[in-house]
């Protein structure tokens, strides 16, 4: 039975990652902060879940947690828990922002590093790092620290790939790098929308799509791959405006 490790199981794209494997009958070991939440999603899944409760902004969980799954035999990893933080970078909150770094950026590279050592040691297996189409843009402005955030995991992702393939490594890594989803996050972000998202199992349905044709950056909607490919014809300055402008239609008036 393959196990398969999902950081944020609780919420949004981890929790429809959470159901497409249950009903394959893997066995799942899902990472959340709150353990009441984790108990009831369990109790949802029918499959055998080992629950891991850890906040993952606080770099003594994370690397508890990468220990208590140094046994463990993971065939499938979704790198998945992160938040944003949406205004002018002169008037966000600090610490919330810090917060995120650790979950979006410390978090994701740690446990990504301890699980792929395992997987290369056992010859096999496959990890999906949550980043975003924000990752794959020059910069967004009035979510500025999020976009650089995501950058990070979208071109660390990236990277290693092409180390594992230069190395013949059976191991297949890819970002995953949506655009809007219907999830919690522009709740905790205090944003809204502007484009209409995809729900989180299309979002999970196209993952797979990608997954199944290798390929190391997976972005699941046209109309965002159209906003990424207009990267390379577009001037930067000419991104930004237009990234900020949708950006700063997001943020809710306080
Ligand atoms: N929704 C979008 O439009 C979108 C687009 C591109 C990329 N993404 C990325 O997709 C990933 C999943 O987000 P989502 O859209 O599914 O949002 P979500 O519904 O808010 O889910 C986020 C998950 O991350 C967990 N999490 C947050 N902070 C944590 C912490 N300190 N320690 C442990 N777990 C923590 C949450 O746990 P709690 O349930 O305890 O809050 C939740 O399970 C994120 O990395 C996000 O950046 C989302």
């Amino acid at each position: 039975m393959e196990t398969v490790l999902i950081t944020g199981a609780t919420s949004g794209i981890g929790r429809a990652f959470a159901g497409h494997y249950a009903a394959r009958g893997c066995r799942l070991l899902l990472a959340g902060r709150d353990p009441e939440k984790l108990e009831r999603l369990a109790a949802e899944l029918k499959t055998e879940c080992r629950l891991l409760a850890a906040d993952l902004a606080d770099e003594a969980q994370v690397r508890q947690l990468a220990e208590t799954l140094r046994e463990e035999p993971v065939g499938v990893f979704i790198n998945n828990a992160g938040f944003g933080v949406a205004g002018p970078f002169w008037e966000t909150d600090a610490e919330k922002e810090t917060a995120m770094l650790k979950v979006n950026d410390l978090a994701m590279h740690l446990l990504f590093k301890s699980i792929l050592r395992g997987m290369q040691a056992r010859g096999r297996g496959t990890i999906v790092n949550v980043a975003s189409s924000a990752g794959l843009l020059p910069g967004g402005p009035y979510m500025a620290a999020y976009y650089a955030s995501k950058a990070y995991a979208a071109s660390l992702t990236k990277a290693v790939a092409r180390e594992l393939r230069e190395a013949g490594s059976p191991v297949y890594v890819c970002a995953l790098c949506p655009g809007p989803v219907d999830t919690n996050f522009n709740r905790n972000a205090d944003v809204s929308f502007s484009l209409k998202g995809i729900t989180a199992e299309e979002c999970v349905k196209a993952c797979l799509a990608g997954m199944a044709r290798k390929k190391t950056v997976i972005v699941p909607t046209a109309r965002m791959r159209a906003a990424v490919f207009s990267r390379r014809i577009l001037p930067e300055k000419a991104m930004l405006a237009v990234t900020g402008r949708q950006q700063k239609k997001k943020i809710r008036p306080k």
